[in-house]
């Protein structure tokens, strides 16, 4: 039943979208949205805090601003609000969602709502919040290379070790668990042994490129963090294809590589703003990750406003679509059109979460 309502929200909205004309392509770049919005996904960057300091982060932490964290309240109330609206997915990232005050109740509230729940971490504190962590239908730990280049990466010795431990942890608990690689100039060749070591550990695994994004901090200056050459990124996606854990779509690993081909990618429509949106830490809504880094995008403020409000009113960001590619994104605006393979491969995650799922609750009868 939970199938056929999404189903049905999902061919409302690529109706929608489509008689809008909302391709990514630049001409499209000013039309916009006359049809129904639902907030089928809502992902929430919930802290500006962090425990490491990894040299290609791009995400928005400073460990200063802890005090301009949305309260919790305000974080439970939308999840309520969401779930009136229609959502049916909520995803947990930050800063390190696991160092935030309040994650238990926040985990506890999605849970109570029904919520497909995924939470990205760093892997530092997963046994330390084991209990909470058996609420989430989808555990995303980040892995960066086998061990010398994880730590590396990541700036923090032992934190290959962790995340490791943390894989085992979670499958032993039944809490389904997938591990996120950035690829990078600095790792894009050491990702034939790390697919070797998360195929030995049975783990579901996508890969995502790292993204040249303006924030940059103190630590990351002379860091020389970039892309991977043409030659390295083709390697990669044969590398990756070959994994039978691989989770990304044929659509994503093909868009990566003919972006940095520069050849022409098919356009395709982007649903940020219509089927999903983004939280930041500090409560401000925005249509995407992207929209959030644009200093001349004005999020909408969930401390003076309604989620509902806030959805309703908030104008689409269209700026160099044609050239986006989050992967979180992407993946979503891949299923959200129906591409048969985005499809197949949502299905296998939810296949494979739901019978952890299922095990998970017998043993707690
Ligand atoms: C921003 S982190 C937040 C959650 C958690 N702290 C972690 O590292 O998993 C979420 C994911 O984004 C990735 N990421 C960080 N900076 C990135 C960048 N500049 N480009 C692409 N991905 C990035 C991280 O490697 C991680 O897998
Ligand atoms: S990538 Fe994640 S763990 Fe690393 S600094 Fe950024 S938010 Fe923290
Ligand atoms: S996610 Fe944002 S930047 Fe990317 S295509 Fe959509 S609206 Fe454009």
């Amino acid at each position: 039943m939970k199938l056929v309502n999404f189903t049905k929200s999902l061919s409302q909205l690529w109706l929608g979208a489509n008689l809008s004309q909302l391709k990514t392509r630049k001409e499209d770049h000013n039309k916009q949205y006359t049809g129904k919005k639902i907030p089928l996904g809502v992902t929430f960057a919930l802290t500006f805090v962090c425990n490491f300091e990894c040299s290609h982060c791009g995400a928005d932490i400073d460990n200063k601003r802890a005090n301009e964290d949305a309260s919790t309240k305000i974080i439970l109330d939308t999840l309520d609000e969401i779930k009136k609206l229609g959502g049916k997915r909520v995803s947990f990232t930050g800063g390190e969602p696991l160092v935030r005050k309040g994650i238990k109740e926040i985990l506890e509230k999605a849970s109570e709502n029904k919520f497909y729940i995924s939470v990205v971490s760093n892997g530092w504190h997963v046994e330390r919040h084991l209990k909470q962590l058996n609420k989430v239908d989808l555990l995303i730990l980040s892995l960066d290379g086998t061990e010398e280049i994880h730590d590396f990466i990541r700036r923090k010795k032992g934190s290959y070790k962790k995340v490791i431990d943390s894989i085992k942890t979670a499958k032993k608990n039944g809490i389904p668990v997938l591990v996120n690689t950035t690829v990078m100039n600095t790792n894009a060749d050491n990702l034939k042994e790390l697919s070797k070591v998360l195929k030995d550990l049975e783990v579901f695994w996508t890969i995502d490129l790292f993204n040249d994004l303006d924030i940059v901090k103190d630590w990351q200056h002379g860091s020389n963090i970039s892309r991977p050459t043409n030659k390295l990124l083709e390697e990669v996606v044969k590398i990756g294809k070959e994994n039978p854990y691989l989770s990304n779509s044929f659509n994503y690993l093909n868009s990566v590589k003919e972006r940095d081909l520069e050849k022409e990618v098919e356009s395709s429509i982007c649903f940020a703003g219509i089927g999903y949106c983004v939280i930041s830490a500090d409560g401000k809504m925005y249509p995407c990750f992207p929209a959030q880094n644009d200093s001349e995008f004005e999020g909408m403020d969930l401390k003076k406003m309604s989620f509902k409000r806030a959805f309703d009113e908030m104008p689409l960001y269209r700026k160099n679509c044609d050239t986006c590619d989050m992967i979180c994104h992407k993946e979503m605006n891949s299923l959200y059109s129906f591409k048969p393979d985005a499809i197949f491969k949502g299905l296998k995650y939810l296949y494979k979460s739901k019978v952890a799922n299922f095990f998970r609750l017998n043993k707690r009868v």
